[in-house]
């Protein structure tokens, strides 16, 4: 028998939205003791897109405790020092295996039990595996998932050790295109494989692929697409050789990288909570239909006030606000008052090679392409706006500068009515800087 460690704030995760929390819990007033942030992982927040770019750099990479939150939106950095200052208690490399929401309590694998008054749910996503549907093979060594630091550390590793390496990258989406560069970038042969007739189809048009493709193949990156893989041979090690593909074709691999997508952490709470489109359910505030249980971040399906919907997004920009909503939202209410509903305007990125795009908004209905997007120029800017019942409502830049990307961000939260499709195209960015 052991005593529950109490506290009045319990946030159960310790990524993004964790340390955004923790930031905006500081801000608002807290006294030492109240809060305590619950992580799986071994290290304080940190900045969760670093780990595929620049912490796979080839050169002088990325390290803890260089980006901790707050730096990736500018801010403070919070060390592992902050926390003790404020009297917040980071419990790390603690995973919760059974949460208890009508008793409020927290359970880890070694026996340990936390209660709480409020719990924030921040446990981000986990990644799908290839063995979760039976990939024959897909347990060799050297086959690699990117979600924490600990996993980025593996692969860092075997970047390192293996010469003249043969990489092959599963998947098209972020993770693809991101670690595709970056595996480049350490002089690695790579193949990328996915199904899609084009590369992140989730938001790319046909024309915005075909620029990254290019350019991408210009930086010998090779692209098998229309096909999936169906399963890996290993060596007398146990490591991973070659990589077989649905169309027959078996590829040499070294270094297999897997990103095949992420799914919401949220099997800790099943029939406990409310959950909607593969998330927990919440409103504007971030509060579930359990009282005193809020979900921020990737885990959270919450009102998309501009599009009337309900919506998860699974980008660090949400994670970041929506925390931060929420923590507002929880010390209005101990006074009596009430925040403005979130109001989010999405808002995705990426970076890799000497290429940066931004996208806002809703990528829905029709489409227009403007600007250089010929993969063979020395300074590509191009984009897209997505046009819906006469009105932009959404819009892509690569290239842009800090100036150019506030005008797309402006284009989609105020949706200006665009009837000529044509015009729109030889317009290109200046219609958006003219809004
Ligand atoms: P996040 O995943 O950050 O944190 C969840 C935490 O909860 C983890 O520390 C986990 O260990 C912990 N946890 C889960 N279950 C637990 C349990 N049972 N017990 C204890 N702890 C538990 N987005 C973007 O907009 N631009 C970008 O460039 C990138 N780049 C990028 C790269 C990589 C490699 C990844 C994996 C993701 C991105 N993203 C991104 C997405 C972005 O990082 C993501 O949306 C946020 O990190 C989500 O923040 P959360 O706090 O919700 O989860
Ligand atoms: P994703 O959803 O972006 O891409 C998944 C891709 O997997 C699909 O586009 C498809 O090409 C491919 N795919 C699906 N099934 C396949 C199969 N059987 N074989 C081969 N390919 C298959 O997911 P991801 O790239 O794995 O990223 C995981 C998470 O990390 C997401 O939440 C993502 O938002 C986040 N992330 C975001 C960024 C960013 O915003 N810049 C960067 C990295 C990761």
């Amino acid at each position: 028998f052991s005593m529950a460690k109490t506290f009045k704030y319990i946030i159960l995760g310790g990524g993004v939205s964790a340390g955004y929390a923790a930031r905006e819990f500081a801000k608002q007033g807290l006294k030492p003791g109240e809060l305590a942030i619950i992580s799986k992982e071994g290290v304080a927040p940190y900045e969760r897109p670093a780990l595929s770019k620049a912490y796979l750099f080839p050169e002088s990479p990325a390290r803890l405790p260089g980006f901790h939150v707050c730096v990736g939106s500018g801010g403070e950095r919070l060390l592992p020092e902050w926390y003790n200052e404020k009297g917040i208690e980071l419990i790390l490399s603690t995973e919760i295996v059974k949460a208890d929401l009508a008793a409020k309590s927290l359970t880890s694998a070694g026996g340990e039990t936390f209660s709480y008054q409020t719990l924030i749910i921040a446990t981000g996503s986990t990644v799908i595996r290839l063995t979760d549907f039976g990939v024959q093979g897909a347990d060799a060594k050297n086959i690699f998932y990117l979600r924490e630091v600990d996993d980025a550390d593996k692969l860092y590793e075997a970047i390192k050790a293996k010469k003249n390496a043969k990489a092959v990258v599963v998947g098209g989406g972020y993770i693809g295109l991101e670690l595709s560069a970056v595996l480049r970038l350490n002089n690695i042969d790579v193949t990328m494989v996915y199904p899609e007739p084009w590369c992140m189809p989730r938001l790319f048009t046909s024309g915005i692929a075909a620029f990254y493709e290019g350019y991408y193949a210009n930086k010998g990156v090779k692209i098998i697409k229309g096909t999936v893989a169906v399963g890996f041979t290993a060596n007398s090690d146990g490591e991973v050789k070659e990589v077989k593909l649905k169309d027959g074709r078996v590829l040499e691999a070294d270094i297999v990288v897997v990103g095949v997508g992420g799914r919401p952490q949220t099997s800790l709470f099943k029939g406990q909570v409310e959950e909607e489109k593969g998330g927990i359910k919440t409103d504007s505030f971030f509060k579930t239909n359990i009282s005193d249980v809020y979900a921020v971040g990737d885990v959270a399906t919450f009102p998309l006030k501009l599009y009337g919907e309900l919506r998860r997004v699974e980008h660090v920009d949400h994670s970041r606000k929506s925390a931060e909503q929420a923590v507002k939202a929880i010390k209005a209410a101990e006074d009596g008052n009430t925040v403005e509903e979130y109001d989010y305007l999405p808002y995705f990125y990426s970076r890799s090679f000497d290429l940066s795009w931004q996208f806002y908004g809703d990528n829905v209905g029709d489409t227009v392409l403007f600007g250089d997007n010929n993969p063979e120029s020395s300074k590509p800017k191009f984009g897209s706006y997505w046009i819906k019942d006469g009105k932009v409502v959404g819009a892509f830049l690569e290239g842009g500068t800090p100036e150019e990307n506030k005008d797309i961000a402006k284009v989609a939260r105020v949706q200006p009515p665009a009837q000529d499709v044509d015009q729109l195209a030889k317009e290109g960015l200046s219609f958006a800087s003219k809004i």
